[in-house]
């Protein structure tokens, strides 16, 4: 606690002799300068404030490195591009990161490549067709990574026109007015570019392999750049969203493989550090994509549910529509469940997050696990199913895209319909992916079961005393076979025909089977036809508490398992091991008790010691319901 009496009251604000002295240090002393001109009526007041605006706007936020680099491809693709490759290099001497765009598209006259280095200096102001609409992309991306953009663009082979924007050095103009820089023309270009393009990178390694130049040499480099193109080159990227080379240019490798799934798949090149990016189709269509080179894929595509198109107001109340394409795919789980938990995971990334995906005019602007606004929240089966809405830019309002195309903020009048649309299809699938995974998990914990079987069984050999036996004539042994083939009819699992079911049963004298019955004991056993028959009831908390969250672990297993809600713990195989041991343990356990019952019981004869056995599992049923359901009120 403070002393009341020292506490201050805080200084009354002066008016400052010098108005700017409330300036950060940081600040551009051009800016200033002009400020204090302006401030004593000296000249017009411009609508920007080149050399602070310019600071300022290198706070446009990207989230990270690669969707800030998205801006510069997009415009490639957009200017008619069919390779465009980008480059993250640290400098080994002086450790400074560079990044660098080269594109082989139409290139610009030298008045539109000033005209572009302005803020709002577009081609496609307000296009809709295109990805380009806002005039600002690659100046707030470049300048969001470095205070230096440079840009370069020829439309003849060997005339490259260049614009550099230095917001330290536009800080230090003292003029009211600022003014975009005249393109210069050269003949040639900076040895850092062309060293960039023409060495290997340091990541990927083993350049031999993976890395595919685009010239080695400088006079290669000009041949190759051709007719036309551009080249964007921050020289001194000052804010990265990661620290190494290989994790930008990774991270750079993944995103843009998806971002631009469909401008690949329709042939265009893209590389980074001169590593060829394959498309990714989180939607698993695209017969070139990279999943389709999963090793061991019988089934390689997902299955289309439908695929809608919806008119959508343009804006809020409008009459008028633009089209909007709903489409709502179902991964193959059958045949990708068994693939194992790396794979799936690792290499077909079911489960990255990717249930909806936005595409604005044929570019991902976004792509998320749960879209509250059309009902896809969390479920336990958003990893086996896609949507995907593609729109084009006359739908910008109603999806929210922002100048900086990252991400969508769905607005009510565009969801709604959306939502209507998917209810009910998106209900009948959820429901249909949830029959399946449940099949699959009772059939894996019936091949636990199965284990357990087969050991008490294989064990039979060695115990002291052996299990009595009925059949001994022919005859006898014709009926009991008959017994057991009704027997498996009973026990028979959903993937077993009538045969195999039987095979089983005739094998192995230890069986289990469930019940439902809240008036039955937590286990019951019987001795028939020389079997040990163990149920376990599914309605007792003995089953809820103890035997299936201990199957549970069981299945979360590292070769694929089918987990329920959380299907990306990573389950640590040594705990998944010693849980089927556990469980496997806990099943011996009953099949002893029942097998020492049988024994005592003789030959099926001694109905009285029967019915004490009987009794003594009920007694003992109920004496364990009330101790585990105790801890919820007993306090000790
Ligand atoms: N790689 C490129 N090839 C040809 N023209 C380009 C390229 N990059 C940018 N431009 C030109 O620069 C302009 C401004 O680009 P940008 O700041 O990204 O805004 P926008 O893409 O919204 O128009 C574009 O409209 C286009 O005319
Ligand atoms: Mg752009």
């Amino acid at each position: 606690m403070q002393d009341q009496n020292s506490v201050t009251e805080p200084p009354v604000p002066t008016v400052a002799v010098d108005p700017l002295a409330q300036w950060g240090d940081t600040a551009p002393r051009g800016g200033r300068a002009v400020l204090n001109r302006l401030l004593k009526g000296d000249g017009k007041v411009p609508l920007f404030l080149g050399q602070t605006l310019i600071k300022s706007l290198r706070d446009q936020g990207y989230n990270t490195t690669t969707s800030a680099l998205c801006e510069f491809v997009d415009n490639s693709f957009q200017w008619g591009a069919d390779e465009v490759r980008v480059y993250i290099v640290q400098g080994k001497r002086d450790k400074t990161f560079r990044i660098l765009v080269v594109d082989n598209g139409q290139g610009m006259p030298s008045a539109a490549q000033q005209v572009a280095m302005s803020f709002g200096g577009s081609m496609a102001y307000e296009a809709r067709v295109g990805i380009s609409r806002f005039g600002m992309g690659m100046k707030t991306a470049g300048l969001s990574i470095s205070p230096t953009l440079d840009n370069y663009t020829w439309q003849e082979p060997r005339a490259y026109y260049n614009v550099t924007l230095d917001v330290n050095e536009i800080g230090k103009d003292r003029s009211n007015l600022l003014e975009v820089p005249t393109p210069q023309l050269n003949d040639d270009l900076p040895s850092d570019i062309v060293d960039i393009i023409t060495r290997p990178t340091a990541w990927p390694k083993n350049p031999q392999e993976s890395q595919t130049l685009l010239a080695t040499s400088r006079d290669e480099l000009h041949d190759r750049l051709g007719r036309s193109g551009t080249i964007v080159y921050l020289p001194d990227c000052d804010r990265l969203s990661f620290k190494k080379e290989q994790t930008l240019a990774e991270h750079a490798i993944k995103e843009m493989g998806r971002v631009y799934r469909w401008f690949i798949a329709q042939g265009k090149r893209l590389y980074v550090n001169n590593r060829l990016v394959e498309a990714f189709d989180p939607t698993y269509q695209m017969a070139t994509a990279r999943h389709t080179r999963v090793e061991g894929l019988t089934e390689t595509r997902s299955r289309l549910i439908f695929s809608k198109p919806i008119d959508v107001p343009i804006a809020d109340g409008s009459s008028k529509m633009t089209r909007v394409t709903v489409k709502l795919f179902a991964l193959p789980y059958e045949a990708w469940i068994g693939l194992g938990r790396k794979t799936l995971k690792n290499d077909l990334q079911v489960y990255g997050d990717f249930t909806v995906s936005f595409m604005r005019n044929h570019r991902e602007v976004d792509i998320a696990a749960t879209v509250r606004a059309i009902s896809i929240n969390k479920h336990a089966t958003n990893n086996w199913l896609r949507l995907e809405i593609d729109f084009n830019g006359e739908a910008d309002e109603g999806f929210g895209i922002a100048s900086n195309k990252q991400g969508v903020r769905l607005r009510d009048f565009a969801a709604e319909k959306i939502r209507d649309l998917i209810e009910e299809p998106l209900a009948a699938l959820r429901k249909e992916i949830a029959e399946i995974k449940a099949k699959h998990v009772a059939l894996k914990s019936s091949s636990t079961v199965s284990e357990a079987e087969q050991r008490a069984t294989g064990a039979e050999g060695l115990q002291g005393k052996s299990l009595p036996v009925d059949a001994e004539s022919d005859e006898q042994k014709a009926d009991l076979e008959k017994n057991l083939r009704a027997l498996a009819i009973g026990l028979k699992r959903d993937s077993e025909t009538d045969d195999q079911a039987f095979e089983r049963v005739k094998k192995s004298r230890f069986l289990t089977r469930t019940v439902h019955n809240d008036y039955h004991p937590f286990f019951d056993s019987e001795y028939k036809y020389e079997r040990i028959i163990l149920t376990i009831n599914t309605a007792h908390p003995f089953y809820q508490r103890v035997w299936e969250p201990l199957q549970s672990l069981t299945r979360t297993t590292a070769a694929g398992g089918t987990p329920g809600e959380d299907e990306d713990a990573e389950a640590n195989p040594d705990t998944v091991n010693t849980c089927t041991e556990v469980l496997v343990g806990l099943q011996l356990l009953f099949f002893s008790l029942a097998r020492t019952q049988a024994q005592l019981a003789g030959h099926d004869k001694d109905e009285e010691r029967k019915q004490l056995f009987k009794n003594f599992r009920k007694e003992w049923s109920s004496n364990l319901e009330t101790q585990l359901r105790s801890e919820l009120t007993a306090s000790l």
